[in-house]
């Protein structure tokens, strides 16, 4: 069944794009990236989602994610809808600060599997989902979020999840329900007290559950 997995390495697919013609993983380098599909060039919920996209870049950059859309269009189509995107995001004249692939042929599609089977153009064919891929700089697939064309994005929690992601590859620690940066995170139940006391010298909070287990919290 085609489709990725989490933990599975993203495959090195070479694309057109409104910035030329690219290599994924040199796309990538050593930067974490976020791709994120559309259904078709000019509808009016995908204007909203790059809009919004285009707008949060310096948040993206900030968290050192290189992003890069998709859409099953042509470059020329991207070229041009960009134009509506940017004059939506109130920026008309400025170019979108990153590129669109242009999958016409629906192959990378059908390879990530991002293609809905409910949502067809009007010569019938599947368009694409709106799905989020988020890749670790050692090219893994770190999140999959897929989407029906109906639902537009949240990218306040698109870049939340990021948060999360880059916090958990580099402490030993789950984020729980509604975290937001700077809220207590738990400990992963996995590490033993002796190694979480020596982990995190500030202190941690244990909480004793009905059952007798406990949660290890941190801030
Ligand atoms: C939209 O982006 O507006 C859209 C695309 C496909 C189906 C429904 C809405």
């Amino acid at each position: 069944m085609p489709g990725i997995l989490l933990g599975e390495l993203f495959p090195n697919f070479e694309a057109d794009t409104t910035s030329g013609r690219i290599k994924f993983h040199d796309f990538l380098g050593d930067s974490w990236g976020i791709l994120f599909s559309h259904p078709a060039d000019y509808t009016p919920v995908c204007t909203t989602e790059l809009a919004r996209a285009a707008k949060l870049t310096d948040e993206f950059k900030k968290r050192g994610v290189k992003m890069i859309a998709l859409s099953i269009d042509s470059v020329e189509d991207h070229k041009n809808w960009s134009k509506d995107v940017m004059a939506y995001a109130n920026e008309a004249g400025s170019p979108l600060p990153f590129p669109i692939i242009a999958d016409e042929k629906r192959e990378l599609s059908v390879q990530l599997g991002m293609l809905d089977p409910d949502e067809r153009n009007k010569a019938g064919l599947p368009l694409t989902a709106r799905c989020v891929f988020v890749i670790g700089p050692d090219k893994k697939l770190k999140l999959s979020i897929l989407y029906p064309a109906t639902t537009g994005r949240n990218f306040d929690e698109i870049l939340r999840v990021i948060d999360s992601l880059q916090l958990t590859a580099q402490k030993k620690v789950a984020t729980p329900v509604d975290w937001k940066p700077g809220e207590k995170v738990m400990v992963v139940p996995s590490l033993p007290d002796s190694e979480a006391t020596a982990l995190f010298p500030n202190g941690v909070t244990t909480k004793e559950m009905p059952s007798g287990k406990k949660h290890v919290e941190v801030l």
